[in-house]
């Protein structure tokens, strides 16, 4: 395939950034939407040029950090997969492919197509955890009788990979899916009932200082999430949240 890549290029958090067009040829079917740019990068090596910059660690849809806005969709045309999984198959000889960060003003952009997603790490921090006790009378946490039902629903939303597609959907670059997630795993559980309270008024909070904005309703973000995170779990959230303010 030969191809023309449209790509977002910016020094540094402070400078301007720019589309640069790349024409790229020799591209195989088979390859992975990161092997593509790899190729690129050792292209641009070659000719003593600065390689792009982007980021990526498991490749295999777990760390959520290739994170790319791939003709204005994040994550790019396919659904349930994360950029690493997107395959050169789901494009033809010809296209030409824009491929820019994800815009939101929560996560600014490092370099290239690379953003600072630390604000989840924030709202992680802020009460996205349990008290385990470890005085040596530790129940074993498969001792604990758990309805299937919700074990499945805390389970479903503990495979949210904080890549941030959501934001990116978002009109509004609301953080609630991620959030939302991160809170319900714990809430549906009997172990995640001790911070319950305080848990998700700093969760929330934290959100918001952060920058992220609110809910749109609109749904873009459960479409475009690649772990297929549900709406359901932001409308656990305002329960818990309403719960949590009126006992506080
Ligand atoms: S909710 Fe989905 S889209 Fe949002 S951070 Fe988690 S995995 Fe990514
Ligand atoms: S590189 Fe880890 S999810 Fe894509």
């Amino acid at each position: 395939m030969n191809l023309t890549l449209k790509i977002w290029r910016q020094k540094d958090a402070k400078s301007q950034g720019k589309i640069v067009d790349y024409p790229i040829s020799g591209i195989e079917d088979d390859m992975s939407f990161l092997e593509m740019l790899d190729v690129l990068n050792e292209e641009l090596i070659n000719k003593g040029e600065e390689p792009v910059v982007f980021d990526h660690d498991c490749r295999e849809g777990i760390c959520g950090t290739c994170s790319l806005q791939i003709n204005g969709q994040p994550h790019g045309p396919d659904r349930l997969i994360t950029v690493c999984q997107l395959h050169m198959r789901s494009f033809k000889d010809g296209d030409t492919i824009f491929i820019e960060p994800f815009r939101a003003k929560a996560f600014p952009v490092i370099k290239d197509l690379m953003i600072d997603r630390s604000a989840f790490d924030r709202i992680q921090q802020a009460g996205g955890y349990i008290s385990v006790n470890t005085s040596g009378n530790t129940v074993d946490a498969n001792a604990i009788p758990i309805e299937k039902e919700k074990a499945d629903d805390a389970f479903a939303a503990a495979t949210c990979i904080g890549c941030g597609a959501c934001v990116a959907a978002c009109k509004n670059a609301s953080a609630m899916l991620f959030t939302s997630a991160k809170v319900s795993q714990f809430a549906l559980l009997p172990q995640g009932q001790v911070e319950a309270t305080n848990r998700v008024l700093a969760m929330v909070n934290q959100m918001d200082e952060e920058g992220f904005g609110n809910c749109t309703n609109t749904g873009a973000c459960e479409i475009e999430c690649p772990k297929g995170i549900s709406l359901e779990n932001i409308a656990r959230m305002n329960r818990e949240y309403l719960k949590a303010s009126l006992k506080g």
